[in-house]
């Protein structure tokens, strides 16, 4: 009989200890041990796969083909750096509700069009909501398994009797391996499951997803600790409340981690954006007020045209309040000491509220001189002209910084109709951007002075 030992794990970072801690001395967690069971000799190393007989030179070693499987859903293959590598395991990992199980549905149905065989595994819905669900996305692919299932040592059966192509498991946190012994979505059984599929992803060469929930505060065991175990790692994010959704990737090792998807959540379920500008900017309200500026931020290698949206009122409380949506709070406070010491714009007496219109966050610098017209127009109730973008980041002392991808964010605004730009004026560089008026800009009183010299 296998001995069983027992040991103590953080469920938060997965640190382990022989006994009881009230405080975890790897991310100062409190109370988050629970004591976690396992038959001992089980616990194989996840790498074990890779394991060889002797080393080998470089120059002999082969590649094999490393197919890409293309989803053609033309956002999701852009944040894969051009669709999943076989036998690759991905994660995906996203908040309650945001639409994971929509996505990896679509995908399925996409590559089983394309005559491959995929199996999906769900822990969490019976066959009969995945049914409903197929329906409303319209997929009616002939090669598709659906498998209610939570226990991975029948999953393994199965993907050995169906031997399919691609792989979901809806989620990690679902399922449970019975060589733990503690319950489904503890970090031993995360770990275990996680080892299994990546035994299977790679010696059969399966290209697999896993899908994993992250809380609000992001701090969940599971796709933590997953992350540095997996091949790509993909968040879905977005504003629950509204349709656009964004696919991030944090981690990939075959290809670039700095490109976005975003789409649409419809009755029919998630629609590619190709020109999210577009669909941005018919947010904006065609009445212009005072407190609006449109500013071009750089998603991946995608620019983005966003709306800023400021109000500024004077305070009922002793300390006026500073309310950022969107964009970081220390960034506002910094914009705004610079506004009150550089230009002389009196706050102190205001609430400032700041808002990203869309549903999307904003952490570039080059947000910061939009912000700051914003913020400066709505309090001289003047109005930023609707065919001008700003870009540009502020130092300290109310000077103007250059931002990178310049030209590439002055055409997509000149593409999208856009007559003028104020931007960073920089030494010995013309702006070649013909179709619109390019005002360059040293110091933000110059900036302030483009904008309300046409008001
Ligand atoms: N009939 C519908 N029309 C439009 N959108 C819908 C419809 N039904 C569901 N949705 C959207 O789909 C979302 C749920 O999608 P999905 O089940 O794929 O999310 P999930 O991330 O897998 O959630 P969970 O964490 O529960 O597994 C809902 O929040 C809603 O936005
Ligand atoms: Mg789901
Ligand atoms: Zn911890």
């Amino acid at each position: 009989m296998a001995k069983v030992k027992s040991k103590w794990v953080c469920q938060n970072c997965g640190y382990e200890s022989a006994g009881y801690l009230g405080k975890c001395p790897q991310c100062s967690s409190w109370a988050s041990f629970v004591e976690e069971v396992e038959a001992s000799g089980q616990n194989k190393s996840a790498q074990e796969f890779l394991n060889t007989e002797k080393p080998a030179l470089l120059k002999d070693i082969e590649i094999d083909d490393k197919v890409r499987i293309k989803t053609e859903i033309s956002e999701l293959d852009r944040v894969l750096g051009g669709g999943f590598i076989q036998g690759s395991l991905v994660l995906l990992a996203g908040d309650p509700g945001i639409g994971k199980s929509t996505i990896t549905l679509q995908t399925c149905g996409r590559i089983c069009d394309t005559g491959k065989k995929v199996l999906y595994v769900s822990a969490e819905e019976s066959a009969q909501q995945i049914k409903l669900r197929a329906e409303r996305l319209r997929i009616k692919s002939e090669k598709l398994y659906i498998y209610p299932q939570t226990n991975l040592e029948n999953i393994k059966k199965q993907i050995d009797e169906i031997k399919p192509d691609f792989v979901v498991v809806d989620s990690i946190q679902a399922v449970y391996s019975n060589n733990v012994e503690s319950s489904a979505g503890s970090v031993s059984q995360i770990r275990e499951c996680c080892n299994i599929l990546m035994h299977i992803a790679k010696a059969k060469g399966i290209t697999t997803v896993v899908i994993g929930h992250v809380t609000k505060e992001g701090n969940i065991a599971g796709p933590k600790i997953l992350e540095h175990m997996v091949d790509t790692v993909i968040y879905f994010e977005g504003d629950k409340y509204k349709s656009f959704r964004i696919l991030r990737s944090i981690k990939n090792r075959f290809g670039n981690t700095s490109e976005v998807g975003i789409f649409e959540m419809c009755e029919s379920g998630l629609r590619c954006v190709n020109n999210p500008n577009e669909l941005f900017l018919n947010e904006r309200s065609q009445i212009t007020s005072p407190g609006s500026a449109i500013i071009v931020t750089n998603e991946g290698t995608r620019p983005l045209l966003v709306e800023i949206q400021a109000l500024v009122g004077s305070s009922p409380y002793p300390s006026p309040r500073r309310v950022a949506n969107g964009l970081d709070t220390s960034r506002l406070l910094q914009i705004l000491a610079v506004l009150e010491k550089r230009v002389g714009l009196n706050l102190s007496k205001q609430d400032v509220y700041v808002n990203v219109t869309g549903g999307i966050d904003v952490d570039e610098p080059s947000a910061d001189l939009g912000i700051a017209m914003a913020i400066a127009t709505c309090a001289r109730d003047v109005v930023v002209d609707t065919s001008t973008v700003i870009i540009g980041e502020i130092g300290l002392s109310g000077e103007i910084h250059p931002v990178n991808n310049i030209e590439k964010r002055l055409n997509e605004a000149a593409a999208l109709g856009f007559k003028k730009a104020i931007v960073p004026y920089v030494t010995n560089s013309d702006y070649t951007n013909k179709k619109l008026e390019i005002v360059p800009v040293k110091r933000l009183m110059d900036a302030i002075m483009a904008c309300v010299s046409k008001a």
